[in-house]
C-alpha cells in the first residue's frame, strides 16, 4: 500500500490536495459557462435550482467520489475493479474515462480562446472599443479555424507538460498561488459591474427568479452544470482521491472544494450580469460568447483596464488549466494503471487524440457551416448527460454495491469529530435522494427526446 502510494505520488499536504481539488473543479465551467447557461435558461430560478443541485447531489457525489479513490488508489477503471472484481461495475470507470477524453478535447478550445484574449486585451485591442467592435472582434476570432485551432494546440500542449511532470511538483505548485489571486481580481470586477449604470436590471434577472420559465430542460441544465463544475460523473474526483493518505478529513475536504466552487460561479454571475444590462443590445441568450463580449466592456470603464483585463483572462486561462490537467490526469492515469504506460507516453498520446477530436469543435463557431452548433452539442451529451449518468451509477455502486457500511469506514479513517450528524444523512442521500433524483430527471430527458 504505502509502496503503491509512494511510486504513483501523492499530494505534498492537506491545503495541497484541496486547492488542487478546487483547482480541478474551478474553471471555465464557474467563470464562462456558468454566466452561459444561467442566461439561456432564465436567470435566478436556474442559479436556485443549481444551488439545490450542488447542496443535495453534487457534495454527497464528490464524498463518495473521494473515498472510493483513497480506498482503492487507483485509476477509475482500476477503483471499479478493485471493490466489485469480474463485475461490469469497471464499466462505470471506462465511461468516465471516455467522457474525460471527450470533454478535454472542446475544453482546450474554449480555453485557448481565453489565451487569445489576453494577447488582444494586453495590446490594447479593445481600448476606446464600443460594445460592437467587441462583437466585431469575437466573432471574427471564433470564425477563424486556423487560429482557434493553433490556440487550441497550444493549450493542450501546456496540460501535456504539466501532467508529465507528475504530481506534485505539477498541479500542486501552480494552484496554490494562482487560484487566490484569481478570485481577488473577480471580486474587483463584481464591484465595478455592480456600480455600471443599469447594472440593477442585471441583479434583478440574477437574483429574482421566476418559475414560469422552469421546465425539464432547465433542470437538467441546472443538474449537468453542477456537475460539471464541481468535476463530478467521471472519476476525476477518483483519482484526485487516489493521492490522497488516510488521515485527509474527506468530508470536510468535499465541503470545502463544493464551496469555493459555488462561491467562485456565484461571483462570476455577479461581475457578468450588472454589466451585460449597461451594454445596449446584448441579450443573457447569447450563449458561449457571453464573457468575451460582457468583460471587455467593464476593463474599458475602469483604470488600467487594459492591465487588468490581461490579468484576468491570464488567471482564467490558469484556472482552465489546472481543469484541464485534472481531465487528462483521469485518462493518464488510466494507461499508466491498466495498460502499463509509462506517465510520458499516456500524457502525450491521450493529448495528441484529444487535440484531434477537438478539432471540430474548433472549427464548430463559424468556420466550417455544417459543424455549427457541434460544440454545443457535444457539451451536452459529454459534458452533462454523460457525468449526470456517471454519477448516477456512482451512487448506485457505493450505495448498494460497495455499500454504505464500506464506504463508511473509509470516510471515518482521518475524520475524528461525531458522525452522529454526518454518517446517516450521507447515507441517505446517497443511498436514495440522489440516485432516485438523478434517475429521474435523466429518464425524463431521455423520454422527451425519444416523444419529439
Ligand atoms: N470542473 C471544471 C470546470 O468547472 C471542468 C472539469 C475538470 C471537469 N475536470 C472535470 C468536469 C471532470 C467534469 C469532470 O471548469
Amino acid at each position: 500500500m504505502t509502496e503503491s502510494l509512494s511510486t504513483r505520488g501523492s499530494w505534498g499536504s492537506k491545503v495541497g490536495f484541496v486547492l488542487a481539488a478546487a483547482g480541478s473543479a474551478i474553471g471555465l465551467g464557474n467563470i464562462w459557462r456558468f454566466p452561459t447557461v444561467t442566461g439561456q435558461n432564465g436567470g435566478a430560478a436556474f442559479v436556485l435550482i443549481y444551488l439545490g443541485c450542488v447542496l443535495l447531489l453534487g457534495v454527497p457525489v464528490m464524498i463518495a467520489e473521494l473515498s472510493i479513490g483513497r480506498k482503492t488508489a487507483s485509476d477509475p477503471v482500476g477503483a471499479f475493479k478493485a471493490i466489485a472484481p469480474n463485475s461490469l461495475w469497471k464499466a462505470v470507470g471506462g465511461l468516465g474515462v471516455l467522457t474525460g477524453f471527450i470533454i478535454l478535447s472542446f475544453y482546450c478550445v474554449v480555453a485557448g480562446w481565453t489565451l487569445k484574449y489576453v494577447l488582444l486585451t494586453v495590446s490594447g485591442q479593445f481600448v476606446g472599443g464600443n460594445p460592437e467592435t467587441i462583437q466585431r472582434t469575437f466573432t471574427t476570432f471564433v470564425a477563424d479555424g486556423v487560429s482557434v485551432t493553433i490556440y487550441h494546440l497550444l493549450f493542450m500542449a501546456l496540460t501535456v507538460w504539466i501532467v508529465t511532470g507528475g504530481i506534485e511538483k505539477g498541479i500542486e505548485k501552480a494552484s496554490r498561488i494562482l487560484m487566490p489571486t484569481l478570485l481577488l481580481l473577480l471580486a474587483l470586477l463584481v464591484l465595478r459591474s455592480l456600480t455600471l449604470p443599469g447594472a440593477s436590471q442585471g441583479i434583478l434577472f440574477y437574483l429574482s427568479p421566476d418559475f414560469s420559465k422552469v421546465d425539464l430542460g432547465v433542470i437538467m441544465r441546472a443538474l449537468g452544470q453542477a456537475f460539471f463544475s464541481l468535476s463530478l460523473g467521471m472519476g476525476a474526483m477518483i483519482t484526485y482521491g487516489s493521492y490522497l493518505s488516510k488521515d485527509d478529513n474527506l468530508v470536510s475536504s468535499a465541503l470545502y472544494v463544493s464551496l469555493a466552487d459555488t462561491l467562485i460561479a456565484f461571483l462570476a454571475g455577479f461581475a457578468i450580469f450588472p454589466a451585460l444590462f449597461s451594454v445596449p443590445d446584448l441579450s443573457p441568450t447569447v450563449g458561449a460568447g457571453l464573457i468575451f463580449l460582457v468583460l471587455p466592456n467593464i476593463f474599458n470603464a475602469i483604470p488600467f483596464g487594459q492591465l487588468f483585463g490581461a490579468a484576468f483572462f491570464f488567471l482564467l486561462a490558469i484556472a482552465a488549466l489546472t481543469s484541464t490537467i485534472s481531465l487528462l490526469e483521469v485518462v493518464v492515469a488510466y494507461f499508466i494503471d491498466q495498460r502499463g504506460w509509462s506517465r510520458k507516453r499516456s500524457a502525450l498520446l491521450v493529448g495528441l487524440g484529444a487535440f484531434l477530436f477537438g478539432l471540430p469543435s474548433a472549427y464548430s463557431n463559424g468556420s466550417v457551416s455544417f459543424l455549427d452548433g457541434f460544440m454545443d452539442a457535444v457539451f451536452l451529451y459529454f459534458g452533462e448527460i454523460s457525468l449526470a449518468l456517471g454519477a448516477l451509477l456512482i451512487c448506485l455502486f457505493t450505495g448498494w454495491k460497495w455499500g454504505v457500511a464500506a464506504a463508511l469506514e473509509e470516510l471515518h479513517s482521518g475524520y475524528s469529530y461525531s458522525s452522529r450528524f454526518v454518517a446517516p444523512v450521507w447515507s441517505f442521500l446517497i443511498r436514495y435522494v440522489c440516485p432516485i433524483a438523478i434517475a429521474i430527471i435523466l429518464t425524463s430527458i431521455v423520454a422527451s427526446y425519444l416523444g419529439a
